[in-house]
């Protein structure tokens, strides 16, 4: 029998990796599934939800990994809670495998084989596993939601004997998965809303939702777009006539969600001071690139920061603030993922190391680091 583990976060975190869905389909595969106590609570599925659904609850954790061949996380573990494993067992979790080299060494010396789930190929037989998409889409919806929340205005156009209340002006920046959201979620809320990208393929998608775009559509933006679906870093030149657009149009936008993200590279800087400075006081900018340098000159990580009556937030963790939902599609992911692994006849762990999607996620096995990207890094 596969033994799963599922050990509460850290840091705050509210997400969990198991949902009771995810457990009831765990357990209809065999697998036993061990969980601390309270690790579900700040996403709402109670010890109790979790226990009918086949898991076993642990007063411990270290009851729970003692002997796993499986532990589930949304971060990453901490060397000694895989140190309690089986010697070799899989950890999965968003492992951030770019940050803290040394944490991520001491994970590897374990000896676990560790899955970044970040890595997860953008293949359409891995769309079900890909936790960047399930998360950045409930990011998208709440930077719009909190940034409706604290612009003391309306957004919908409202015409009321009194008068009429002119709609707001969303600007979402970066339309990926995150910014498409966002786009919707502005549009359902009754905005004007415009959208730019640096990759052409948006332009037809920000159209589609009803939103304006706005770009310099020149030769270079026309290549934007990596074989993987990614933007490339655009060149000096393609910048600054970027950011002369950008400054024309943000002066007359209430609010602006920026996405904006490069694979494996510092968020680029996309709203300058100066920009800022060009807005109404009470407007509001939403920053998701905030963890990896922010788009704005001014956003500062987990800050709200007040520039001239210009409220900047950078937002670190938005899925953990929709917490039920972004454990539920996270665990989702999990399971998908889990279940190419998973032998169901003989109820035991099969895992084919040659898979593009085991490969593409495995950065540490038998106490090494063999992930390509995390080579000579
Ligand atoms: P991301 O989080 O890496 O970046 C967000 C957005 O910022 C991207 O659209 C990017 O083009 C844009 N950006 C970068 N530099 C910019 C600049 N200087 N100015 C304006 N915008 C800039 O992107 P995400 O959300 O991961 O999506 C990337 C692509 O992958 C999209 O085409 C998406 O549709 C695709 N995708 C494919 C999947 C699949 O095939 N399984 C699953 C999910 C996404």
């Amino acid at each position: 029998m596969v033994t799963i583990a599922v050990t509460g976060e850290r840091d705050g975190e509210p997400r969990v990796a198991v949902s009771p869905e995810t457990v009831k389909k765990l357990t209809g595969l065999g697998c036993a599934v061990r969980i601390a106590a309270g690790a579900g609570a700040q996403s709402r599925f109670s010890d109790a939800v979790l226990q009918v659904q086949g898991a076993s609850i642990a007063a411990s954790p270290a009851e729970v990994l003692a002997g796993a061949d499986i532990l589930l996380k949304v971060r990453r573990p901490s060397a000694e809670e895989v140190k309690a494993l089986k010697p070799g067992a899989i950890v999965a979790a968003m492992l951030a495998p770019f940050d803290d080299r040394a944490g991520l060494n001491a994970l590897a010396a374990t000896g676990a084989s560790l899955m970044a789930m970040e890595f997860m190929p953008r293949i359409s037989r891995a769309q079900s596993m890909d936790v960047l998409s399930s998360q950045a889409n409930l990011a998208g919806y709440k930077a719009v939601v909190d940034a409706a929340a604290h612009f003391g205005q309306a957004l919908p156009m409202m015409m009321t004997a009194a008068g009429t209340v002119p709609a707001a002006k969303v600007f979402v920046m970066g339309v990926g998965v995150a910014g498409l959201q966002a786009i919707a979620t502005a549009r359902r809320l009754g905005a004007i809303v415009s959208a730019t990208d640096v990759r052409p393929a948006t332009k037809e998608q920000v159209a589609s939702l009803g939103a304006k775009f706005i770009a310099v559509e020149d030769e270079e933006f026309l290549q934007a777009q990596t074989a993987a679906g990614y933007a490339k870093p655009m060149s000096a030149e393609y910048q600054k006539k970027q950011a002369e657009l950008i400054a024309s149009h943000i002066k007359s936008q209430d609010i602006v969600v920026t996405t904006a993200l490069i694979p494996g590279r510092p968020a680029p800087k996309l709203v300058s001071t100066a920009m800022i400075e060009s807005m109404k006081p009470g407007s509001v900018i939403v920053d998701l690139a905030a963890e990896r340098g922010g788009n704005t000159e001014l956003t500062r990580p987990d800050q709200d920061v007040d520039h001239n009556g210009v409220r900047i937030i950078g937002p670190t963790n938005l899925p953990g603030e929709v917490a039920v939902n972004a454990s539920s599609l996270y665990a989702k992911n999990l399971l998908a993922f889990l279940e190419t692994m998973i032998d169901k006849k003989e109820k035991v762990l099969k895992v084919n190391w040659d898979d593009e999607i085991v490969k593409g996620t495995l950065v540490a096995r038998d106490g090494k680091i063999v992930h390509p990207a995390l080579q000579g890094v």
